[in-house]
């Protein structure tokens, strides 16, 4: 077993995941229906949150993703990379960013400034999990499927070098892996 082999400890089963991600499908279907939304996931840990709130949106509704690196460096600052960018025509548009964690906050800032300068009729934060202990940004983030400690974390999306993001719940690492 995985669990075993690399010392995780379960955090948010399957089932609460789900239910979670149903309530919040439920809440962005009644805000957004009577308009046509487009989902922007944040590859590559998004996309299975992205999957699973989409395919619960009792609306019409578009997805795209974007690729984003974040490098912390030595300084608190650090910078973050756009990898990929967004194909879809963002103007005027509701865009609803998926983000799988927001951890320092800062790939988050970067993507939201970003996202301004296409113009686009709304911007919505969604997340699943957040560590607001460690989080430092001066806006509010819209949907957050979970408040959890700042422990690293992995699965349903969720990597520890590019690893465990098929599992399907989320569990927290006990040890050094
Ligand atoms: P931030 O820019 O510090 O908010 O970091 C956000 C990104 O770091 C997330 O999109 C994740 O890719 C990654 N990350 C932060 N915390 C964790 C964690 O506990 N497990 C796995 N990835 C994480
Ligand atoms: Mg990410």
């Amino acid at each position: 077993m995985l669990e075993n082999k690399y010392d995780l400890e379960l955090l948010l089963s399957t089932d609460q995941i789900n239910t979670r991600v149903q309530e919040i499908a439920a809440e962005l279907s009644t805000r957004f229906k009577d308009e046509i939304p487009i989902l922007v996931g944040i590859l590559n840990g998004s996309f299975i949150f992205l999957s699973d709130l989409m395919r619960a949106m009792t609306i019409d509704c578009e997805m795209d993703f974007i690729k984003l690196s974040s490098y912390a460096g030595q300084s608190s600052t650090g910078t973050v990379t756009l990898l990929k960018d967004i194909s879809a025509n963002i103007t005027g548009r509701q865009v609803i960013i998926v983000e799988d964690i927001i951890d320092s906050g800062l790939t988050i800032k970067f993507l939201k400034d970003r996202m301004k300068g296409a113009t686009p009729e709304s911007v919505t934060i969604v997340t699943l999990l957040m560590k607001p202990e460690v989080t430092r940004i001066e806006f509010p983030i819209d949907y957050v499927g979970f408040e959890i400690p700042p422990d690293f974390v992995v699965g349903y999306g969720l990597d520890y070098d590019q690893k465990l993001r098929h599992l399907p719940a989320i569990y927290r690492v006990k040890g050094t892996l």
